[in-house]
């Protein structure tokens, strides 16, 4: 029989819930304050704890953090008046299973019980997935991939590292680009000279010039004094071109000049500058489209395109999928001080079958979203949120036509049908307070799924 322990200084709570728990089947044991709970603890040993956070001897948490030295497995569901958003989080980062206000509602009481002991039998079953850590720069300098198409890559890579050649990287958005990058940059002849990225799309025209070439003084009216640009700050490393193709015309034009002759001026400024950085530019638009429809120069395209590395779409290497989610939740958590090193049945399936419009960048955000929401060391199917599980809500967002409003609405009726309307764990995974989250259940009309 499944053994509760339960932990509450007061009395008629202690009684409503064994009286409940009985009923389901449960078999139940009461302790009034910390000590005995422990006392209890040790003499029963319990599949499962439900505590109060204020005990006249001790806080919950803390006994709760006694148990787990033990048995970090061990579920513990946290229940209190006090409840706020900073509390529920401290619980939850403890290792809490899941956090319950008072009055305590008895049905989502027996939910979370239900899945909490199901939870860890799942746990107990499947094997550790994930290896034991790696070193953080592992984490962040490491191109995953054994498809052909990334074999391609990194044979090209290879190819540019002892050269100065520029490079053009091409991918859809989110597959990599910039990573590629720095990877040219860290292993070969500039490792040892600074990585410089800039922007190509994030500011107006004439700030991007004085970004590139710098300025003199006196050049425009901001111009208090002078101020190097990216090409002299690389030195001998690289500069970063992102989004070349959101670059304007005339700037167009005095790339091309820096690629032909190698040198630059500043802006105002009348002394030749020698360029020696390596230029890498990236772009998720297809260039040659542009080239032909007009909108970039094709003198430049050329100038840039000497050397370039495509990088297929994740959907074109699904083969990949497996070794990247063993390496992005590697990374995810070492980065939130998490330890979910188990996949869920079907999860691994649903994941290579998703189509990742954002790439990896996608497959990222969602399992972080999911490390986020899952309870104990298992990656769980219900917390992965992917935008095509709601056809509605993916093809009106590629055709653009949802408002932001419309999909802060749903965004915010997804995550609470995830979290069966649990209102403090939903505010947790949102990022906002309690106020802020009835604010908007009131004002979108939310309601529970009958
Ligand atoms: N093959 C891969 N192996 C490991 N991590 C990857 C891989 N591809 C991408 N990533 C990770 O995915 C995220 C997105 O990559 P990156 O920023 O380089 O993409 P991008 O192509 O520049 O995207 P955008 O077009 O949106 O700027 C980063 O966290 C990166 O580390
Ligand atoms: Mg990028």
């Amino acid at each position: 029989m499944t053994k509760i322990l339960i932990i509450d200084d007061d009395e008629s709570t202690r009684e409503t819930l064994r009286m409940y728990l009985a009923e389901v089947g449960y078999s139940t044991f009461a302790a009034a304050n910390g000590a005995e709970g422990l006392d209890l603890w040790k003499r029963e040993s319990p599949d499962l704890i439900v505590s109060d956070v204020n005990l006249p001897d001790a806080n919950g948490l803390e006994i709760m953090a006694r148990m787990k030295e033990s048995d970090p497995n061990m579920p513990v569901i946290i229940i209190t008046a006090f409840d706020d958003m900073k509390s529920t989080i401290a619980a939850m980062q403890k290792g809490a299973y899941d956090y319950l206000e008072k009055p305590i509602d008895i049905n989502r009481l027996k939910i979370s019980i239900q899945r909490a002991l199901e939870n860890r039998l799942m746990s107990e079953r499947l094997a550790a997935f994930l290896p034991d850590e790696i070193a953080d720069h592992e984490l962040n300098d490491t191109l995953i991939g054994k498809s052909t198409g990334m074999r391609e890559i990194y044979k090209k890579i290879g190819q540019t590292t002892n050269t100065r050649v520029t490079v053009l990287v091409q991918g859809e958005s989110g597959t990599g680009k910039e990573l590629i990058a720095k990877i040219i940059h860290y292993s070969g002849v500039t490792k040892n000279q600074p990585f410089v990225a800039v922007n190509c799309s994030a500011l107006t025209e004439t700030l991007l010039e004085s970004e590139l070439f710098g300025h003199v003084r006196g050049a425009f009216t901001d111009a208090i004094r002078d101020k190097k640009g990216k090409f002299e700050l690389a030195g001998e490393g690289t500069v970063f071109l992102d989004e070349i193709s959101e670059m304007s015309e005339s700037l167009q034009v005095k790339l091309l000049r820096v690629l032909q002759e190698l040198e630059f001026e500043r802006v105002g400024g009348e002394t030749s500058i020698p360029v020696r950085a390596r230029i890498i530019a990236a772009t998720n638009r297809n260039l040659e489209e542009l080239v032909r429809t007009g909108r970039f120069r094709e003198d430049l395209y050329y100038r840039l395109s000497v050397f370039t590395i495509h990088i297929p779409p994740l959907r074109e290497r699904k083969d990949d999928v497996e070794a990247l989610v063993v390496h992005l939740l590697n990374k995810i958590n070492l980065k939130i001080h998490r330890s979910v090193r188990k996949i869920g049945d079907g999860v691994m399936d649903m994941l290579k079958n998703h189509d990742w419009r954002g790439n990896v960048r996608e497959l990222e955000n969602a399992l972080t979203q999911a490390v986020v929401l899952s309870r104990g060391d298992v990656l769980e199917k219900e917390t992965i949120i992917l935008r095509s599980n709601d056809g509605a809500f993916k093809n009106q967002l590629e055709v653009g036509i949802w408002t932001l409003e419309e999909v802060e609405k749903s965004y915010i009726k997804i995550i609470l049908d995830k979290m069966d309307w649990n209102i403090a764990r939903s505010c947790v995974s949102l990022g906002i307070s309690k106020p802020t989250i009835y604010r908007k259940i009131q004002a979108y009309g939310l309601k529970r799924d009958a």
